[in-house]
């Protein structure tokens, strides 16, 4: 393992990872299908997820770059899943500005969505040879998953209520999954053994899941001008949050 005089600090993490976003290309013609992934990946966000990627893989190694790519496929598939979120809760802002279909049109954020995916994929098969299968193994489950809490989510929707375990469940699918599969990530990245990359996923579910509790509270609670999302936007689509 790295000792702490070899670890970047999150700050130099953070630049890498915004210069990758940066130079990131997606793809030319027709302009109508990739301008809108430009535009949501260039709203910016907390980059959370891609960041946990890094931070795991620097528990090995200190130099970041193997990881960034992967890392940066799942980013892209995190803004994948916003903007059919957004089309399914029919939110209108994200990040302070127009949510894609809302800018453009319902269609139009279904196939940008959709090659996101595939860009996505692309960016993740950059892991070494050998662990490509595992990694796309471990990507498909939790990719799955999120489709299956996203289902849950909306069929809560038509629910008078929903226990707290069905809720966890739910939440544990379609947030959770994807921060414990961006800490695995890192390790496997960094070659660290199944143990580990075990203990990596399992953080990653329990921050998932008091950061998606933390999301439905803020969606009732924050101040408009902060929140960057319409504010009260759950209770409007009659969603079933913990608070
Ligand atoms: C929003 O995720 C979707 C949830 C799972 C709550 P983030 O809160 O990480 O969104 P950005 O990427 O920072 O905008
Ligand atoms: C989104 O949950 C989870 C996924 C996109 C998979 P939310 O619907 O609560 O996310 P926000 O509040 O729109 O960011
Ligand atoms: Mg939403
Ligand atoms: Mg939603
Ligand atoms: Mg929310």
């Amino acid at each position: 393992m790295n000792s702490d005089k070899d670890v970047l600090s999150v700050q130099e993490l953070t630049s890498r990872l915004s210069q990758a976003v940066e130079e990131a290309r997606y793809g030319g013609e027709p302009q109508s299908l990739y301008e809108p992934i430009r535009y949501i990946m260039a709203l910016g966000g907390k980059r959370i997820r891609p960041l946990l990627t890094l931070l795991a893989h620097q528990l090995w190694q200190q130099d970041p770059q193997p990881a960034l790519q992967p890392a940066l496929g799942v980013e892209v598939f995190h803004n994948f899943s916003l903007m059919h979120d957004d089309i399914m809760d029919k939110a209108p802002l994200r990040r302070g500005q127009a949510t894609v279909h809302a800018r453009w049109n319902e269609n139009t954020a279904i196939l940008s969505g959709d090659v996101m995916l595939v860009k996505a994929y692309e960016r993740l098969m950059q892991v070494p040879d050998g662990l490509l299968r595992p990694v796309l193994q471990k990507f498909n489950q939790c990719a799955a998953e999120v489709c299956e809490g996203q289902q849950l989510d909306m069929e809560f929707e038509a629910q008078e209520g929903v226990s707290e375990e069905a809720y966890l469940d739910m939440i544990r699918r379609k947030t959770a999954v994807l921060l414990g599969f961006s800490l695995e990530l890192g390790g496997l990245v960094a070659g660290a053994d199944a143990a580990a990359c075990q203990h990596l996923y399992e953080l990653g579910i329990n921050l998932g899941l008091g950061f998606q509790l933390m999301d439905d509270v803020l969606d009732v609670y924050a101040p408009q001008e902060k929140f960057g999302k319409q504010v009260g936007g759950d209770i409007i689509a009659n969603k079933k949050p913990f608070c």
